[in-house]
């Protein structure tokens, strides 16, 4: 078992960020957590970090990172904290492989992590062509051609099931190795056509995650 947490916008500044991670510590009955994660750069996110930060020091949290930080918001967290994030969660499938973020990622010695690593089932992935003539020859299917090409890209992926054989299917990708050809192909995937998952340089988007969202859960008020 590896537990990771995510700390939501709502608590995101320093005393908020505190009392959450040991909400989180109490609820799922344990004296640490795995790997912990700022959800969104978003509010006062610094203040949120440094929360983390001193439940690392305390032993509260064995890794601390984040998630939604595109280059310039991860570079500004990673290039001013004490313990730097170990790990960026950030929206990763085979329509958006993220290729320029994952570069300034390894820069900074940030792990790569894909959430959606499926595009949650858009785009009639599970049917694309491509995946299954690659996997075809491999004798694996789409999803699982997928997995195996992103941990190829050195990208940590957490798909989602509630199926037990799917679950059982997706682990099945480590007797396996794509060539580079594959890999290519698989690259070529990402030709920028399909919208975001959750658009975070769309102004809207924000507006209504942080006003219709944020603020009814935290009654109003402030962040800052
Ligand atoms: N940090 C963030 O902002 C953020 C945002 C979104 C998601 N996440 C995280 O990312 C992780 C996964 O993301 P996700 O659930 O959004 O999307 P996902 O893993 O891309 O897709 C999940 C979908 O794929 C289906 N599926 C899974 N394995 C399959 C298989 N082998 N064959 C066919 N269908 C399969 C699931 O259906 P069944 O369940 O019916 O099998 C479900 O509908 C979660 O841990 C989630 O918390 C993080």
């Amino acid at each position: 078992m590896f537990i990771t947490s995510k700390i939501w916008v709502s608590n995101m500044n320093y005393e908020r960020a505190t009392a959450s991670i040991d909400e989180s510590l109490d609820k799922l009955g344990t004296d640490h957590i795995d790997l912990m994660l700022l959800h969104q750069a978003m509010g006062d996110y610094p203040g949120a970090y440094r929360a983390m930060e001193d439940a690392y020091k305390a032993g509260k949290l064995r890794a601390i990172g984040v998630s939604n930080f595109y280059p310039e918001r991860l570079v500004d967290v990673a290039a001013l904290a004490e313990i730097p994030p170990a790990v960026n969660q950030i929206e990763t499938h085979p329509f958006r492989q993220q290729d320029a973020a994952h570069a300034v990622m390894a820069e900074l010695g940030v792990v790569h992590e894909a959430w959606a690593p499926f595009a949650e089932g858009q785009n009639n992935i599970f049917a694309n062509p491509t995946l299954a003539e690659i996997g075809s020859q491999y004798g694996k299917k789409p999803g699982q051609v997928i997995l195996r090409a992103l941990i190829q890209k050195d990208v940590v992926v957490i798909p989602k099931s509630t199926h037990r054989n799917r679950m059982e299917e997706n682990f099945d990708v480590f007797d396996f190795e794509l060539s580079e050809e594959d890999l290519a192909t698989f690259s070529a995937l990402d030709d920028g056509t399909l919208p975001r998952i959750f658009d975070h340089y769309d102004p809207k988007v924000v507006g209504w995650l942080l006003r219709d969202m944020v603020k009814q859960q935290i009654g109003g008020g402030s962040l800052y």
